[in-house]
Parts: C-alpha cells; structure tokens; sequence
C-alpha cells in the first residue's frame, strides 16, 4: 500500500451524517477527528481532497421531537445544523461542504438511485403488518411501543427486546403494549411496504467484500451475514412522515436510512455546483478518483452492504473504502449521563482546549475497529507530558536566544546537517502511517523525534554556554537547529492539531508547513517573537467539566418533563409476606470474569465468583459498564434463581442493579464483604 509517493490524487471523502436532532458529543467527535486529520494530511500532501458531510435530517424521531418543541421541522432541523457546524468548527473539523438529506440535490439524486433500482426490477412491494397508534395516526417502529415482558413480566420494555432478561420478540407479544408517544393502545394494521431487494446482488457483495475495501474485522463480519443470508429491505414509511415522498407512491415516503447515505452525493454535488468540480468524474463507474467513508462500527451494515449494492444497482460506482471504527468509551466504562461522561462537543470546549482532544484521539487510533477509552487521568498526562513538555518545550528554550542573540534569525549554517537530514526522513514513514490511519503509531514517532530533539539540547546546554564568554556563536547555532527540529515536527502535528500549527506557522514566518515543505531546511531566516503555543491540561478544569455534563443531563431531565410531565417513578410492588422474602438467597459475588454478547446490544456475560462456586449470568447493564471496567468488583446476586434458558446460554442467577431511562446502577456491598456471603 503506497499510494504515499505518488502524483495528485483525486480523493472525496465523507463521515457519517449526524442525526438532526440531538448534539454531537464526544462519541462523534471520535469519527470527526479521525476523518479531519486524515483529510488535512492528504491536503498537506498536495493532493485533491474533498472533505463533505450533512445533517441527517429526516424520519419520524425528528418529526416528533420538532411537534414536542412546538416548532416545524424544517426550522428544527435549520437550528441544529447550525449548532452542529459551531461545534466542527470549534474543533477544527473542516468540512469543504455541509450540507442536509433535507435539500433538492438529495431528492434528485434519492428519485434517481430509487427510479433506476426500480426500472431494473429491484424493488419489490408487499403488505405488511404493523402497530399503529391510532390516537397520533402513525405506524410505531418497535422502539415507540413498550409493554410488559411476554417472559420474565418485567414491565415498562421496548417493542423489540427485554432489559431485564434479554428476551426477543415482535411487539405484538408484549404484553399490555402501549405507544410510548401517546400511550395508547396500538392497534394491528396492514399497508403496502416498499423493499430494495438486497439478495439480487449477493455475488455482488461478496465479490466487493473480497476486494479490499473494508477491515479484515468487517470483512469477517459480513462473511457471517452471507452465509445467514441477506434480505430485502424496506425502504418505505407510510405518512406523516418528513422525508421525501417516492415517486409514484402517494403516502409513502423514503425510509430516513436510503436518503442518509444519497446524502454524501448530495453534499458533493452542491460542492461541485459551488466552486466547479466535475461530479461526474468522481461518481462515473470507471472512476480513477477515491471515495472513503469514515462510519462507525454499528452502521456497517448500511454503507458495505445496502450502500454499495444501491450505487451498483443505479449505475454509480462503488466506495473505495469504508472505514470503520469502534465506539467511544470513558474512563473504560460506556459514556454516561449520570456519571457526567458523557460529554457533550460544547460543554467540553467550554473548559479544555479542543486541540488536547484531538492529540489524545490520534495517540491512541488505529486502522482496527477497537473501542478508544479516553481515560482522563491518561489524557492530561499524555498531553502535558508529550505536546507540552515535548513540543512545546524545544521552541521554548530556544526562541529566547535566537531572540537575543540572533535578533531574531537564524544562523546561514546549518550545525547538524545529520540530525535534520534524519528528521526530514522520518516524514516518509510518518506519512506511510497517516495514510493508512495508523495515528498512533505515526504520533509514537513523532514523540520520538520530540525525545531525541529534547535530548540534543540538553546534552548542548545552550544556557550554561550562554554564560561564557564568546560562545554566544556556538549557542545561537544549536537553538536554530532546535528551532528547525521544532519546524519538522510541526509539519507532522499539523494534520493533528491544525491550530497549534497556524501558531507555530506564525512564530516560524512560513508561507506553509506543508508535507513537502520540511525539504527546506531554515537558514539565515527571521523567526517571530515566541508566545506559549499551549498550556497544560489542569485537573480542575475536566472536573468542571464532568460537573457540567451532569448539569446538561438535569437540564433535558427538565425540557423532557415540561414537555412529557413528571416521570412516573416504578409504583411500590404489591405486598408480600416475610417468607416469601425469605426464599430469595442474595449473595455477595465477585465478577470474575465480564464479556460481550455477540449479537445482544444490551447484556453482558458474567462469570460470578461465589467464593468457590462459579456461575454464568446474563446482565442487561451493557449500555452502562464496559466489561474491563467490572472485573473483579463485588456486587449482590441472586443465588437461588431457577436457571433460565435466553438466546446466548443459560442464565444461572441474577445481579442486583437500580436503574430508569438514564442509567443504571449496580449495587456494591461495603468494603470488607467477601465472595458467597449470604446478605439479609
Ligand atoms: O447513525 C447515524 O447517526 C446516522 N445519522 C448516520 C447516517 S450516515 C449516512 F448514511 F448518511
Ligand atoms: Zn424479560
């Protein structure tokens, strides 16, 4: 893979449309950063790049929320575009276009990909049946009905699955089921449902898989998809819907997941509209020029197997890459509201500087599809330690004395002809990292160099030459060396922190710190004053920060009761006698073990220690702990459960949690309880 070294590429490259109705956070931003420093390097590089994104701003979730706000839509959707932008541009996400599902390009090109798929007979239409509430007179997705458990009777469950005991099921075998926007009672009706017929291009699709275009990971995981055979997909939503009607199909409109994706050709149409690009040169089926989507890892499903088939399918080419990366946790454990961890992009900027975020992220990414914890403790210190102490430091020290006894230039020779030469040269390997978003191994390097820069002065010592007299020739020599080391390194940084670089652009008086640029080495050239070009991350300030998410959550506590009305707090149980009690055996046990459940979005697997005996339970608490996070932590079971049979294995018992819409807590014993205690 070394595209590195060759002429100007023609490259588009997209992230994921954030939905229009809710705030980017910092689960986004992981995606967003990614994308950016790999965009900027590719610029840097001297290539063509285009860098498009959108609101995702259809579907009935957005629908809804704009009628609670007692607003339209479209002024729903105008609002929050506006404070998604803010926020990409307060962290240096540089979109060349931004755009919305909700605009004519994506109608036209929705009818276009829609009309051709149907034309060529890959649409298929059948009736369907399904809960509609007949008091808002809407078709419910799944997630809109809840009920009472059909299995363990746990009340209060979505339309698809059971928190409690992990059960599936269809909505209609709840029990007691309810719309969650009205609270009625949904009723079963049938109405006519559009599909794209997926299977018509399963050799397609796996041919696409094999050609290296996505993760090894992803690749294996659509393998598995294949073989548990691939299905039509219904693309149509009945009205009130906001989204764009199918043409020839009053009442039915485009599911929001088939206009989303169109919604990358969108943006870049009204960017080759704006400043003059031949779209057609990048989305004709011969295409020389590359096309990357950067997703997440829970919407491969969308952009390697619906996305490719409906480009094929409508005659556009194919992505030549999507690639995918893994979740967002915090302090190893999922981001959550109620322990101020989840961080939304302003409340974040409002007390740390952006550009320590997107040094943290880049440390620590690589091409895999892993999860990435930013762990605070780790994150202050990684950037004081390497950005400040490193970076920083090496033009610190050596701007004073270009200053005082240069005035301010460089000398005409260079001292260690050698040691820059080296520099230059690790350009080569750092670029072969950026590209294939190996970031973390390209930052190691980069920090390496910072090592050995540091080092050289140290072993110079500069101020103590200072000091004596005529040496001020030699030390004047060594700090442009440091100054032009510092030069380098920020040529590679670039790409990562955009803004610290302009600084350093500034301070250095450079036209550019591009790529190619660092082959210059600085001679007998005038540098500015020095001014700090960042400072340490402080404790206190991620403290506010945890402290003003936690507020973030008490303000929409308060906008979802003025516009719901108060929660309903879970009604005391009925009575029960004291024997009754008496028969539940509630133990102290270790998790020993924690794991995922491939396939269950809500449990994990734990592997209780009961102070010798072992027991395999499945605990719905995944949206709140990381499994690494639970290991070795004491929690209360119920020993004596009857084992249940679930879909992953059987489950031997149960662990004790509160919980409601905003979290979940599992309950620990004090300090000194041990492993099989019985607790009364
Ligand atoms: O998962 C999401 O947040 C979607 N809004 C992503 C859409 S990406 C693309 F397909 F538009
Ligand atoms: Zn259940």
């Amino acid at each position: 893979m070394s595209n590195t070294a060759s002429a100007s590429r023609k490259i588009l490259v997209t992230s994921a449309l954030p939905y229009a109705n809710g705030s980017i956070h910092l689960g986004h931003l992981l995606e967003y950063i990614q994308t950016d420093i790999w965009v900027r390097f590719q610029k840097s590089r001297g290539h063509e790049c285009h860098y498009v994104c959108a609101d995702d701003a259809h579907g009935t979730a957005i629908m809804l929320r704009a009628e609670q706000e007692g607003i339209s839509a479209e002024a729903l959707i105008e609002r929050v575009s506006k404070e998604h932008q803010a926020d990409f541009a307060t962290f240096g996400v540089a979109f060349d276009n931004y755009h919305s599902t909700h605009s004519e390009e994506n109608r036209y090109f929705s009818e276009l990909i829609y009309t051709r798929l149907r034309d060529r007979g890959h649409i298929a239409t059948r009736d369907i049946e399904q809960m509609y509430d007949p008091v808002k007179g809407l078709f419910l997705a799944d997630r809109f009905i809840k009920g009472t458990c059909p299995r363990c009777k746990t009340r209060d469950q979505y339309g698809d699955n059971c928190e409690a005991c992990g059960a599936t099921y269809t909505p209609a075998e709840l029990i007691d089921p309810v719309s969650a926007i009205s609270g009625a009672t949904p009723e079963v009706r049938s109405s006519t449902h559009y599909f794209f017929k997926l299977p018509d291009f399963a050799d397609f699709l796996k041919d696409w898989t094999r050609g290296g275009h996505v993760q090894i990971q992803i690749g294996n995981k659509l393998q598995e998809w294949f073989e548990s055979g691939l299905n039509e997909w219904d693309i149509s939503r009945d009205a009130p819907y906001f989204g764009f009607e199918i043409p020839d199909a009053p009442g039915k409109y485009f599911y929001v997941w088939l206009d989303a994706p169109i919604g990358y050709l969108a943006s870049f149409k009204h960017l080759c509209d704006r400043i003059g690009i031949d779209f057609d040169s990048y989305w004709k089926k011969d295409s020389e020029a590359e096309i990357y989507h950067f997703i997440g890892k829970d919407i491969v499903y969308f952009h390697a197997l619906f996305w490719p088939a409906m480009l094929h399918g409508a005659d556009f080419r194919t992505p030549t890459a999507v690639n995918c990366h893994g979740f967002v946790t915090v302090n190893g454990a999922k981001m959550s509201k109620s322990r101020g961890t989840f961080i939304k992009a302003a409340t974040y900027a409002e007390h740390l500087n952006p550009e320590y975020l997107r040094y943290y992220f880049a440390a620590k990414l690589t091409s895999r599809v892993d999860d990435l914890d930013l762990n605070l403790e780790d994150f202050a210190a990684r950037v004081n330690a390497d950005l400040v102490g490193k970076v920083v430091n090496i033009a610190s020290r050596c701007a004073g004395f270009v200053k005082k006894l240069g005035d301010g230039r460089l000398t005409a020779h260079c001292a260690e002809p050698e040691l820059l030469a080296r520099f230059i040269a690790a350009g080569d390997a750092i670029a072969e990292d950026f590209e294939t978003r190996e970031f973390g191994r390209a930052v190691r390097k980069i920090m390496e160099l910072a090592d050995e820069a540091n080092t050289y002065i140290a072993d110079k010592e500069p101020w103590v030459l200072a000091k004596q007299e005529g040496r001020e020739r030699e030390v004047l020599e060594i700090c442009s060396v440091g100054i032009n080391l510092f030069r380098q390194l920020m040529v590679y940084l670039a790409p990562v922190v955009p803004a610290m670089a302009e600084q350093a652009r500034r301070f250095l008086e450079l036209s550019s710190l591009d790529w190619h640029s660092r082959h210059e080495v600085l001679l007998d050239h005038a540098i500015a004053k020095f001014k700090p070009l960042m400072t340490r991350v402080e404790r206190d300030r991620i403290d506010a920060m945890i402290e003003a998410s936690k507020e973030d959550l008490v303000e929409e506590q308060k906008l979802k009761e003025a516009v719901k009305g108060p929660l309903a707090d879970d009604p005391i149980a009925e009575q029960i006698a004291f024997d009754d009690f008496a028969k539940v055996d509630l133990r102290i046990a270790r998790i020993a073990k924690a794991e995922y459940v491939e396939g269950a979005d809500k449990l994990l697997q734990l592997t209780l220690d009961l102070g010798g005996e072992s027991r395999n339970v499945f605990a719905g608490i995944r949206s709140a702990y990381a499994p690494e996070a639970l290991e070795g932590r004491l929690t209360v079971m119920v020993a004596n459960l009857a084992p249940r049979k679930m879909r992953f294995g059987v489950s031997e018992g149960m662990v004790l949690a509160a919980g409601n819409d905003e979290g979940i807590y599992l309950l620990s014993p004090d300090s000194g309880a041990e492993p099989g205690q019985r607790v009364r």
